[in-house]
């Protein structure tokens, strides 16, 4: 493996290489969606250009051809997750569609009234609505384990929630909105001691750190693609054997029967079972590409990278004394939260936009951890690791016009 250098692999993602409002595009909304290396555009134009065809039921060459793509591409997602077997990889539409299968498939069947779900103040809404809506079809409660001020799970509360009642504890891996890293072990290992099965969401954990679900020993991991610098529309859920075979099917259609008659509908096996009707082929083969790709890259140092340089931003935005930091954990992503008494996020973003930089403004689907917050958005930078030191540099120089501006 090459030694890890950003301003090199910087020049795999062509589209970096812009002017936005006639300046160099800084990006730094990677949490929100990260930019393809060009090695997932070739691979998803290859496949239109040659390999294009519908998979597992062809005898032609080109539909062999793509059922050995999207299959191949299960055992490189298998590889990467550290999954005991392929059949626990279900391609789904991303993160949001994997959770909805859970909330779907597994809780909604087993909850009665008083059962209870464990979630936390710092979920994105695609790990809190799904939960809310399981509850509310079935009698079941939601409880929420809080924070503290830095934005850490208050771990004390999450282990005195887990009780009789508690079915399914589901916790994000790595918060999008404050960069939390929740001690992802330890929070199975306490749920499990109680019998109780664990999903994380990883939509924002894969791309940033080696996650290995064997010895996480969750029961579910959710993922999307594009945030893992793959396509938009494909995603993981990962799933134990054990569970995933005795959920029922949560969507009807082709792929995911072994047979039909008028009377009576089989189904098929893990994981087709969860895959009705034609996939994202195109988008499977481009996760597969995502994952060769970072395959190739030194991921530890990488994101050790990512984290100096949002350290250093950090350093750089508290000599500013309108800025206020979110989100001080100790075990920290490279995401970059705050707020400036002095201007709305919302002016914050249009202003860094001028300057050719790019970051998110808003409740970063955290509606509920907003309000806990007691402010209605903030502005967030988030690294990925082709970013370099001048980036950050333009990015506070750019915030130094917002002072200019409003100050
Ligand atoms: C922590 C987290 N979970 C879930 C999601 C939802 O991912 P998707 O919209 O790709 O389904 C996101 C997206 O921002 C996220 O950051």
């Amino acid at each position: 493996m090459i030694p890890f250098d950003a301003a090199v692999v910087r020049r795999d993602f062509p589209i970096l290489d812009q002017l936005v409002h006639g300046k160099p595009l800084v990006y730094l909304d990677n949490a929100a969606t990260a930019q393809k290396p060009r090695a997932v555009i070739d691979a998803i134009s290859n496949y239109y250009l040659s390999g294009n065809a519908n998979i597992h039921r062809g005898v032609h060459l080109l539909s062999e051809r793509a059922t050995a793509g999207y299959e191949g591409a299960r055992l490189v997602v298998q590889k990467f997750l550290n999954a005991r077997e392929s059949r626990e990889i279900v391609f789904v539409r991303g993160t949001t569609e994997a959770i909805n299968l859970v909330a779907n498939a597994y809780a909604r069947p087993l909850l009665r009234p008083g059962d209870e779900i464990v979630v936390s103040i710092l979920e994105h809404h695609s790990n809190f609505v799904p939960w809310k809506m399981a509850c509310e079809a079935t009698g079941a409660v939601l409880r929420v384990v809080p924070m503290t001020d830095a934005g850490e799970l208050r771990m004390d509360e999450y282990e005195r929630m887990l009780g009789d009642r508690t079915r399914l504890v589901a916790l994000g891996h790595l918060s999008n909105a404050l960069g939390t890293i929740n001690p992802a072990a330890e929070i199975v290992r306490l749920a499990h001691a109680r019998g109780i099965p664990v999903l994380l969401d990883g939509a924002q954990a894969v791309p940033h750190m080696k996650v290995d679900v064997a010895a996480l020993d969750c029961d579910f991991y959710a993922f999307s693609g594009h945030k893992l610098f793959g396509p938009t529309g494909i995603g993981v859920l990962y799933g134990k054997a054990e569970l995933m075979d005795r959920m029922p099917p949560w969507q009807g259609g082709g792929d995911m029967i072994s047979s039909v008659t008028l009377e009576e509908v089989r189904y098929n096996t893990l994981p087709a079972k969860f895959e009705a009707g034609t996939p994202d082929i195109a988008g499977v083969v481009g996760l597969a590409a995502a994952i060769e790709y970072l395959n190739g890259i030194d991921m530890e140092a990488a994101s050790a990278h990512e984290i100096a340089l949002a350290r250093y931003a950090e350093a750089k935005l508290s000599e500013f004394d309108d800025v206020k930091l979110v989100g001080r954990a100790a075990k920290k992503a490279g995401i970059v939260s705050f707020v400036m008494t002095s201007a709305h996020p919302h002016d914050i973003g249009t202003i860094l936009d001028r300057e050719g930089v790019a970051i998110r403004t808003g409740h970063h689907c955290c509606q509920p951890l907003m309000h806990r917050l007691g402010v209605p958005a903030t502005a967030r930078a988030s690294l990925a690791f082709y970013n370099t030191r001048e980036d950050v540099d333009r990015f506070v120089d750019a915030l130094g016009q917002v002072r200019k501006m409003f100050g």
